[in-house]
């Protein structure tokens, strides 16, 4: 590394940061001194920590905002019962390093796999509520054929993506299928029948997929899922949330719940963070690297002093809306599970699967006579809590009003659980990539001491986030008992 990439970093932090931490503030006991500072405590951040402190020795701290470990994983457990459902992630995939992770951390694997309660699918329109008439679904034979179809697809660019985007080719040697709306891809390749499986499994590309850069499909549902769907998912005995109970166990003396970044100086031989927790207490952590899991949105990164080049990137972001939750619903059937469509898919026109602003499922969970639903909503702009509920209750209100759901007694949805997973994603913008979006991204890997894992820098699953880490650690590690 040269002097100038040394230097300059050094020099925009003191300028841009005119109030330098004050060591000299801090009590001995409220200084953290490690090898390595893991922002973020779901799926990829919990997953390098025990890795980093068990396998490779590195001493951790693990900062996590939420008051437990878990990230997009949600459990609800059902009051005066053991009986608990997911509600966020629901199963994995037998990619990379899974299955191992969830061995050594003492958590048995269904074997039945992933088994969710079968219920009747019933779909309605979502702007009227009443049934989608003569909608024709495609038989399990056409979903399997266009989803192996698929599957061949994207296994050419499965060196390129899986894990993680390290080998992408620059922006002259980019395949150009990778480049085109992925409409044009999905009908030469016959990809139609297999949209409602691809969609419910990835929730992406909501307000269309013709138009959807087909790089962005192959990150939401690439080669690694497509398997996955292929051999069947996997799940823990219990619930989704104990991987990350026994986790915690093993590492809580390492980890801050219910706590933030304030502020941070980053340079070259390592970083210097003031980590605030909701009570207020401020404590300065040293550390030799920092590995940043939670999503580099501007808002996460605000606190790390960020350089022109990293402001850059993290300016791109898209962003999706997701909302999960569980909920009593008394008045509909508890064996059925309800889907609300754009009517544009009538007869048989799968690609319009995400053509409206949002889509809403109910699907039936939990033990029989629970009446509960899992409520996923997922919409192409991200609202606060509050008015996705409103605008769920609105949607549901319909198909009361439409007389399409045979109801009994009154029909209130009541919450007994519900999570906010509004996120940033890739933005839909050939050009953007074609202007060395990928590499500008991971030009950023390294900087500054500083390292990132997590769901925008791979595929979006649990699985993936994990292989991914293990191609990040290695790299992170580089030199680090040499460094001061
Ligand atoms: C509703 C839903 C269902 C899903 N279902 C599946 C599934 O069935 N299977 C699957 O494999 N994948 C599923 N996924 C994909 C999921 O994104 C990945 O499985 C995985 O959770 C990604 O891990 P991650 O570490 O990148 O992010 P996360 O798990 O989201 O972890 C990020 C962590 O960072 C924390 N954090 C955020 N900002 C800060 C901050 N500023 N400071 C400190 N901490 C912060 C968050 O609280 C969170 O704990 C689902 C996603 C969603 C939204
Ligand atoms: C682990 O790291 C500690 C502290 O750096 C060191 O004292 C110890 O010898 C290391 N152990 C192994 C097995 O490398
Ligand atoms: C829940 O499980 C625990 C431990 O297995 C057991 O002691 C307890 O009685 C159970 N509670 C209920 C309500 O079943
Ligand atoms: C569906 O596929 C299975 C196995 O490939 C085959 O046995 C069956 O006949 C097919 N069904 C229809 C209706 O084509
Ligand atoms: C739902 O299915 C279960 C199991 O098949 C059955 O016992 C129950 O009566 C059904 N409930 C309704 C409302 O049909
Ligand atoms: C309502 O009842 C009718 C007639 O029994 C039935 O055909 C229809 O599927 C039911 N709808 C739902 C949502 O249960």
């Amino acid at each position: 590394m040269g002097r100038r990439a040394c230097l300059l970093p050094l020099l925009s932090s003191i300028v841009a940061n005119v109030a330098a931490i004050d060591k000299g503030s801090f009590l001995r006991d409220d200084v953290i001194e490690k090898d390595v500072a893991i922002i973020g405590g779901g799926a990829s951040g919990t997953y390098a920590a025990v890795r980093l402190r068990e396998d490779y020795n590195a001493s951790i701290v693990l900062v996590e905002r939420d008051d437990h470990l878990s990230g997009h994983v949600n459990t609800h457990t059902i009051p005066g019962t053991n009986t608990s459902i997911n509600y966020g992630v629901q199963s994995y995939m037998r990619y990379g390093g899974a299955e191992d992770f969830f061995r050594r951390m003492g958590v048995e694997l269904d074997p039945r796999g992933y088994s969710p309660r079968r219920s009747t699918n019933i779909n309605l329109d979502v702007e009227t509520g009443k049934a989608l008439a003569g909608f024709i679904t495609p038989s399990s034979n056409e979903t399997n054929a266009a989803l192996d179809r698929w599957r061949e697809f994207t296994k050419k660019y499965t060196r390129f993506m899986d894990p993680g985007y390290w080998d992408f080719p620059p922006p002259d040697a980019i395949p150009e299928e990778l480049l085109l709306p992925f409409g044009e891809i999905a009908q030469k390749y016959k990809i139609e029948p297999a949209m409602i499986r691809i969609t419910n499994i990835a929730g992406v590309g909501q307000g269309g997929v013709r138009d959807l850069m087909t790089l962005n499909m192959v990150a939401a549902f690439g080669y690694p899922v497509a398997e996955g769907v292929k051999n069947g998912f996997i799940a823990p005995l219990g619930s989704n949330s104990v991987l990350y109970q026994r986790a915690y166990d093993l590492l809580k003396n390492d980890v801050l719940l219910s706590s933030q970044i304030v502020e941070g100086e980053r340079s070259e031989s390592g970083v210097r963070l003031v980590v605030q927790s909701t009570d207020g207490t401020k404590k300065l952590i040293k550390a030799k690297r920092l590995l940043i899991s939670a999503q580099p949105s501007l808002e996460n990164m605000q606190p790390f002093d960020l350089d022109e080049a990293e402001t850059d990137v993290y300016s791109t972001w898209a962003r999706s809306g997701t909302l999960v939750g569980i909920a009593e619903i008394p008045c509909i059937n508890e064996n059925n599970s309800l889907t609300f469509l754009p009517k544009a898919v009538v007869p048989n026109n799968y690609l319009a699967v995400k053509d409206y602003p949002y889509q809403l499922r109910f699907d039936s969970t939990g033990p029989v006579g629970s009446k509960l639903f899992r409520v996923f909503w997922t919409a192409k702009d991200p609202m606060p809590v509050d008015e996705t509920k409103k605008a769920i209750a609105s949607t549901f209100q319909r198909a009361i009003d439409a007389g399409t759901l045979n109801t009994t007694g009154t029909c209130e949805i009541s919450y007994k659980a519900a999570s906010d997973h509004n996120a940033i994603i890739w933005k839909n913008d050939v050009g953007l990539i074609k202007s060395g979006f990928v590499q500008r991204l991971y030009g950023l890997q390294g900087k500054r001491a500083t390292w990132y894992t997590g769901w925008s820098w791979t595929a979006h699953y649990s699985s993936n986030v994990w292989a991914y880490t293990d191609t990040v650690l290695p790299r992170l590690l580089k030199g680090l008992k040499a460094a001061v």
